[in-house]
């Protein structure tokens, strides 16, 4: 089974074909990626429309690129799979739009794919990890800890109420006037920070609502800013050092009470895990708290590769095949029109406000 995948829902252009033969492992056969981070990075943000027109000029290319480099034709792939949401509505309507032109053209089924479940699934094809297992999705978009109980079947527990964690990470950089992205550069300057200088709010922490907040957080680091301004490097790197283990620890108390629930809900997984996706999932200081914690809780703790947790379209192709093996594809993707806001737990309501693009977790 060889799926074509294709993501246009962020500020990524990305297409990659994936196989599974069901006797080995899946393998990528193709990954490419191209990031509009140049071209976002004078507004200290992404910009819906300049992201949509760069994904209408790249995204041809990079598909035609991922066929290339996967040595499959159109003819040997056995599907399309394409992020139809949430996301950008510009991004979303070129990638799918342009997977529904080909799959028509080239007479094969097209999968309708929530971008969420890309990330939920990423750890099956990376770590062929087993149901159920938690997942703490922390990125630019999204801050959520979800049950991914099977495919099509996920519980979101947490998430945030209002800014997502790489949000904040990005708008304390720019307060500090950091360059954008800010999250590694926030975690740059924080080596060589006091972390304990600041005692800066952990939001959330303790509270009985399992649910994250950022804003409170980066109102905190404003205030302290600018009652130190002009700031010299050291303070810099001092505030960034103290956000990042307020972050740290607030996350860590989340996560922690989800792990007691698995538990709970799951008292007959002998392996429990959890996997981290999402750009923030690289900052150091959280993994390393997140893996303490999994030890002490007795979680295996699951990083898939930095390039497979950030944006990409194997995740995307990946979550393709699982639809089609459980014969979940999908019936009517031709049909399916471009959805900005898609919460993977059709259960649980979105909460208002939630996140940058609004409420779409
Ligand atoms: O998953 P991702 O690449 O894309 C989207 O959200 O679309 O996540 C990007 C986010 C940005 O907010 C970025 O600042 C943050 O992840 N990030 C980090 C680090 N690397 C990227 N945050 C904290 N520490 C890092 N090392
Ligand atoms: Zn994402």
């Amino acid at each position: 089974m060889r799926v074509l995948g294709i993501e246009t829902s962020c500020d990524e252009t990305a297409a990659s074909v994936v196989a599974l033969d069901g006797v080995s492992a899946p393998e990528i056969l193709s990954n490419v990626v191209l990031s509009q981070i140049e071209e976002h990075a004078a507004f200290g943000g992404v910009v819906p429309e300049i992201a949509a027109r760069a994904h209408v000029e790249a995204l041809d290319g990079i598909i035609e690129a991922a066929l290339a480099d996967s040595d499959a034709s159109l003819d040997q792939v056995d599907a399309i799979a394409a992020t139809a949401g949430p996301g950008l509505v510009g991004g979303l309507i070129v990638g799918l739009m342009t997977a529904k032109a080909i799959a028509a053209a080239a007479d094969k089924p097209l999968i309708a794919i929530n971008h969420l479940e890309g990330h939920a699934l990423t750890a099956r094809l990376t770590d062929g990890l087993d149901f159920p297992y938690l997942l703490l999705l922390v990125s630019g978009g999204h801050t959520q800890i979800v049950a991914v109980r099977g495919v099509g079947d996920y519980q979101r527990w947490a998430t945030t109420i209002d800014d997502a964690l790489g949000e904040a990470f990005d708008k304390t950089a720019k307060m500090l006037g950091l360059p954008y992205p800010g999250g590694p550069n926030v975690e740059k300057a924080a080596a060589s920070g006091d972390a304990s200088r600041f005692a800066f709010p952990r939001p959330m922490k303790g509270s009985a609502q399992p649910d994250f907040s950022f804003s409170g957080l980066k109102t905190a680091v404003r205030q302290a800013a600018s009652a130190i301004a002009p700031l010299s490097d050291q303070d810099v790197a001092d505030i960034c050092a103290s956000f990042q283990a307020a972050v740290a620890d607030a996350l860590g108390d989340r996560v922690a009470r989800a792990l007691a629930r698995f538990r709970k809900e799951f008292p007959d997984k002998t392996n429990p895990a959890l996997v981290v996706a999402g750009g923030v999932a690289a900052n150091r200081t959280i993994k390393a708290t997140l893996e303490a914690l999994c030890f002490e809780a007795g979680f295996a703790f699951v990083a898939p590769p930095q390039k497979l947790c950030t944006d990409n379209a194997a995740m995307i192709a990946w979550a393709g095949i699982e639809r089609l093996r459980a014969g979940m594809a999908g019936v009517n993707a031709a049909d399916f029109a471009p959805r900005s806001r898609w919460p993977l737990d059709s259960v649980s309501a979105p909460l208002v406000g939630s996140g940058r693009r609004g409420a779409k977790a």
